[in-house]
């Protein structure tokens, strides 16, 4: 059986892919929250979708070292990791973390830090066992910095960059980082820019495009496609022009 972990399992991207995967076979799955109930919930909805796979569920401090360490230790100990999502995250208030750095703090962490400490731990013990893949959600966002979300997209920048050396240090080995970068999702991290009117992708597309991503290896993974030559454009504007937008 395969074992797929899942770092952030009730985020709603990461609970689609989920779903996707115990359709195809049954699995042993990890779900890994902060929240011992919210991440039961999950793990509930996909026992009755695949009565076959074995489901655990456990928790920790996303923005621990040590317990982000001890996690994964305790996670590798029981059995050889096929797969990990990394997918957790939050959208902060960029106002709010320009006035107060405390806030800063927080999303830098929790958005950047805390992903790549899971992905370099989970990476020491691919690496012994020369298999496994690890994707990694990053976002269109850390691509380039801008002034309505930057304190994000820094940490996105932080995981992109990360996942972009890993992939460097371990090309030779068997284990292989997909670095996953969506545009604009409909799922609760996203319901208030709904609500302006944002056009977002569908979050069952997102996760297709990420579960075939993780099963081809590839390195980069941008979802919905069309996301790949809209950043293109964003990364090449010339700065004068860049600056006249409110983007
Ligand atoms: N939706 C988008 O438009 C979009 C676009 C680009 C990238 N992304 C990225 O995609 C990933 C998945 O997001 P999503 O759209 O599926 O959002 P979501 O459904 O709102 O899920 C967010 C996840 O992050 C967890 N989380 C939030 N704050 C946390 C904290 N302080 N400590 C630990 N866990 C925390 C949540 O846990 P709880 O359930 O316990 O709150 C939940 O598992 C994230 O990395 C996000 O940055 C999203």
């Amino acid at each position: 059986m395969q074992h797929i972990v899942i770092i952030g399992a009730t985020s709603s991207m990461a609970e689609h892919c989920a779903r996707l995967w115990v359709q195809a076979s049954p699995l042993h799955l990890t779900l890994v929250g902060r929240d011992e109930s919210r991440t039961q919930h999950v793990a509930q909805d996909l026992r009755v979708r695949s009565p076959l796979s074995n489901i655990e569920v456990m928790t920790t401090d996303f923005v621990n070292a040590a317990r982000i360490r001890q996690t994964v230790h305790d996670i590798v100990a029981q059995a050889a990791v096929d797969v990990v999502l990394i997918a957790h995250g939050v959208l902060p208030d960029q106002n709010i973390c320009q006035d107060d750095v405390v806030a800063c703090d927080a999303a830098l962490q929790v958005n950047g830090v805390s992903p790549v400490l899971f992905a370099e731990a989970f990476a020491n013990a691919m690496v012994r066992a020369n298999r496994g893949t690890i994707g990694i959600i990053s976002s269109v966002a850390g691509d380039r910095g801008r002034k309505t979300n930057y304190v994000y997209g820094a940490a996105k920048g932080l995981v992109s960059r990360y996942a972009q050396g890993m992939q460097h240090r371990l090309a030779h080995t068997g284990v292989k980082v997909v670095l996953i970068k969506p545009g604009p999702t409909d799922t609760p991290m996203t319901g208030a820019l709904k609500a302006k009117g944002q056009k977002m992708a569908c979050v069952e597309d997102v996760a297709r495009d990420i579960v075939h991503g993780i099963a081809a290896g590839k390195s980069v993974v941008y979802t919905p496609g069309i996301w790949r030559i809209i950043m293109w454009v964003v990364m090449h504007l010339p700065k004068f022009i860049f600056n006249k937008l409110s983007i």
